[in-house]
């Protein structure tokens, strides 16, 4: 397919109407990892319901069913939590790297810069077979967590923590960024955490898992096409949405400023955080489940002031915009409940996207094909060449 490099840009459009800018619509690939409806069918991983998900299983067995295929029996689970504890260690390499960064740093610069150390000192980095690939992305999934952790912690002079062995992914988050672990309050935190592992961990062609597949189409290995998708889920439209949305609350302060705060806010063409969505036009499955979540949390810690906000701020986009609230929005609420640092918001995405994203790399691997589209030319037409000395 030539494209005439003259012909205007509308006359190109209308020649090439597979052209959709944004690739809005575009199916660029096949996937097996995730379903992504806004019919009757809703978000299924590997064909399960992510209510039914969300509500009974806990995020090793989510990882579990996005990395090999199927939900882990408990001698299955029980061998790959102890996998993940027993390689939640850092390399040499990592720790030195860790023990150096800025305070000023971004803790996603970190982790970003962190997977590619890891995959420097990784002896598989190199082997793109399906197993190696499992075994990276077990590493990845034991090390991220301790990476998050360690780096936020000397950053703000405390001394490193272990994870437990005697907790599951979400408890050992809890505990890492917030020191809280046994009490009542801290378990409900966890399971609130973990169901939201749960509802991050895969959404099909996003834009960072999108990053990782193409990386990963020039066969590279799949800590490079881990880092490229780091890098994605950073900007404020995708991942970073969380905390930019965690910052609206703080600064709107109390229910009574919420609707006037929005009001204002449109009528200065802003967008509103944790609103909208590419593909879910009449709402997002997940925010429904953590909805629900961050209520009972706002009850638990007897706190309503974040949830009152978040609710305001929902109905007002509603009835203004028709907008509805994505999954950033009342994870913001439960996160801030759990004290959980905000910088760190968007970092606990990626402890749960990297299951989506490694199993995206690994299919993308087993059945290759390079992705390389085709642009819409909107330079100058063919002109003639000037020589240095007669260029005015
Ligand atoms: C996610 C997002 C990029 C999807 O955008 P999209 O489907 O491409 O929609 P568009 O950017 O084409 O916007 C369509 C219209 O809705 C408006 N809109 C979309 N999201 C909005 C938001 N969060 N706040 C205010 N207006 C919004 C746009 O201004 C535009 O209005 P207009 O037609 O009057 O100009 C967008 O909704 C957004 O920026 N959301 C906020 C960031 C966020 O929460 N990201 C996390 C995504 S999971």
């Amino acid at each position: 397919m030539s494209i005439v490099m003259n012909a205007s840009l509308a006359t190109q459009v209308k020649d090439h109407p597979a052209y959709h800018p944004g690739l809005e619509g575009v199916i660029a690939g096949e996937s097996a990892l995730c379903l992504v409806d806004e019919g009757e069918a809703g978000l299924l991983y590997r064909g399960y319901p992510i209510r039914d998900l969300a509500e009974h299983s806990m995020f090793e067995e989510i990882a579990y069913l996005l990395l090999f295929g199927h939900l882990p029996n408990q001698k299955e689970l029980t061998e790959f939590s102890a996998d993940l504890v027993d390689n939640a260690v850092l390399p040499r390499l990592l720790e030195v790297f860790l023990g150096a960064v800025p305070s000023s740093a971004h803790p996603m610069d970190i982790v970003r810069t962190g997977v590619s150390l890891l995959g420097m000192a990784d002896a598989d980095a190199a082997d793109h077979s399906h197993d190696a690939n499992v075994r990276k992305s077990v590493r990845l999934l034991a090390q991220l967590p301790l990476v998050i952790a360690t780096s936020y912690r000397l950053m703000n002079g405390k001394p490193r923590v272990r994870p437990r062995e005697n907790l599951s992914v979400a408890e050992n988050l809890l505990y890492l960024l917030t020191g809280r672990m046994e009490d009542d309050q801290a378990k409900a935190m966890a399971r609130v955490l973990d169901v939201s592992l749960t509802l991050y961990a895969e959404h099909e062609f996003n834009a960072s898992t999108f990053a990782a597949r193409v990386t990963a189409s020039t066969m590279t290995d799949l800590y490079s096409a881990i880092t490229s998708a780091i890098g994605a889920l950073k900007g404020p439209l995708h991942g970073g949405a969380n905390e930019a949305v965690a910052e609206m609350f703080l600064d709107i302060g109390s229910r009574e400023r919420a609707e006037m705060w929005v009001r204002e806010a449109l009528a200065k063409k802003h967008r509103i955080m944790g609103f909208g969505h590419r593909v879910l036009k009449k709402g997002d499955a997940r925010s429904v489940i953590i909805q629900r979540h961050a209520e009972s949390l706002s009850r638990i810690c007897g706190d309503h002031r974040w949830y009152e906000i978040a609710t305001t701020v929902d109905h007002v986009m509603e009835q203004e915009k028709g907008l509805h609230p994505n999954l950033d929005f009342y994870t913001a609420v439960a996160y801030l409940l759990m004290g959980i640092p905000r910088v760190l918001y968007t970092p606990l995405f990626v402890c749960s996207r990297i299951a989506g994203w490694c199993a995206h790399v690994i299919e993308q691997q087993d059945h290759n094909r390079l992705m390389r589209p085709r642009a819409l030319y909107t330079g100058p037409p063919k002109r003639e060449y000037v020589p240095l000395d007669r260029r005015t």
